[in-house]
């Protein structure tokens, strides 16, 4: 198997030839409220940043539709020059709208903008990873996916993106990408309470390719549960690192990417994340989302 080990809890995972910590981070809390404009403490998101690398984090999500614009500048500002180790993983496939919504734009210039404005918020030449978004705020919604993410294979042969991944689709949509081009990661909603894609992690896993949960600690609305807290408060932990270290323990392809604006939740969930839960803690846990 694919994972080795590191400081932070679950080792490290190869997005084809780069190897990332499956502990990540997700930027997408450090734009304004509903990720529209700034975020209110500018130094205090560039403290997370930074020490999210610092900790030894090598694995970044955002995506130019933050703020718009606003995480990527924030990752270039506290980071840039960035380390050679570190790996920034990025979504295209909407736009934003003056009232904060997330209309699509999946045509082949949509997407080519979306790449070079990506390029150019992160100060870049060439991006490590590029997820073709699909579906909606509702999830996932059936289609074919052949125009748009042929269009990222495109700027992938041009020199433009290393990787590609998929996010937000459906399990024919993975197959379709698959026929396409090369895929090393799909990124959908997935958590304790959220376990749709059960079976496509483990189909993932054998071909070696990775999961990436977005909304690990519940997104907007955070995890709450009564397993969860009963679990937590058994073992004298947060119920957020049980959450994390749940998701570590359910195959070894998932990569974890919480979000968060403060430094003292980030060291929380790294340490929470290493947890080791029993087999009567994960019977109780897996109780919530089935
Ligand atoms: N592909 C997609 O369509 C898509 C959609 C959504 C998100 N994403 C990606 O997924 C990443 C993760 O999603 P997310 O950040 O929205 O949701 P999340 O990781 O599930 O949860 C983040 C929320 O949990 C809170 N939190 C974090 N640690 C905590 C702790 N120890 N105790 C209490 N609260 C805690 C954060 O608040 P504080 O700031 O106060 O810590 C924040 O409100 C995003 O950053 C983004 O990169 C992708």
């Amino acid at each position: 198997m694919n994972a080795s080990p590191t400081s932070l809890p679950g080792g490290t995972w190869n997005l084809d030839d780069s190897p990332v910590t499956r502990f990540g981070y997700g930027a997408m809390q450090l734009a304004g409220p509903w990720v529209m404009g700034p975020p209110a403490d500018h130094n205090g998101a560039l403290a997370v940043l930074r020490e999210a690398v610092e900790a030894g984090i090598t694995h970044i999500d955002t995506s130019v539709a933050y703020g718009p614009q606003v995480t990527n500048e924030l990752i270039r500002e506290a980071l840039h020059p960035y380390p050679r180790s570190l790996f920034i993983a990025t979504k295209v496939g909407a736009n934003r709208d003056a009232q904060g919504g997330w209309p699509t734009a999946r045509r082949p210039e949509d997407l080519r903008k979306q790449v070079h404005e990506t390029l150019q918020s992160l100060g870049l030449e060439v991006l490590d990873l590029v997820n073709m978004r699909m579906g909606n705020a509702e999830g996932p919604q059936p289609g074919s996916l052949a125009e748009a993410f042929g269009t990222l294979v495109d700027l992938q042969q041009e020199g433009l993106i290393r990787h590609l991944g998929v996010s937000n689709v459906t399990t024919e949509q993975v197959a379709e990408a698959q026929r396409i081009g090369q895929i090393v990661c799909v990124q959908n909603m997935y958590n304790l309470a959220h376990r749709h894609d059960d079976d496509l992690i483990d189909r993932l896993a054998a071909a070696d390719i990775a999961y990436v949960p977005f909304f690990p600690l519940g997104g907007f609305t955070p995890l709450q549960s009564a397993a969860l807290s009963g679990v937590a408060d058994r073992l004298g932990a947060a119920p957020m690192s049980v959450a994390l270290a749940w998701l570590l323990q359910r195959s070894p392809n998932i990569l974890l990417i919480p979000g968060t604006s403060s430094t003292a939740h980030l060291r929380e969930n790294i340490a929470g994340a290493g947890l080791a839960l029993s087999g009567e803690d994960v019977a109780e846990l897996d109780s919530i989302g089935r």
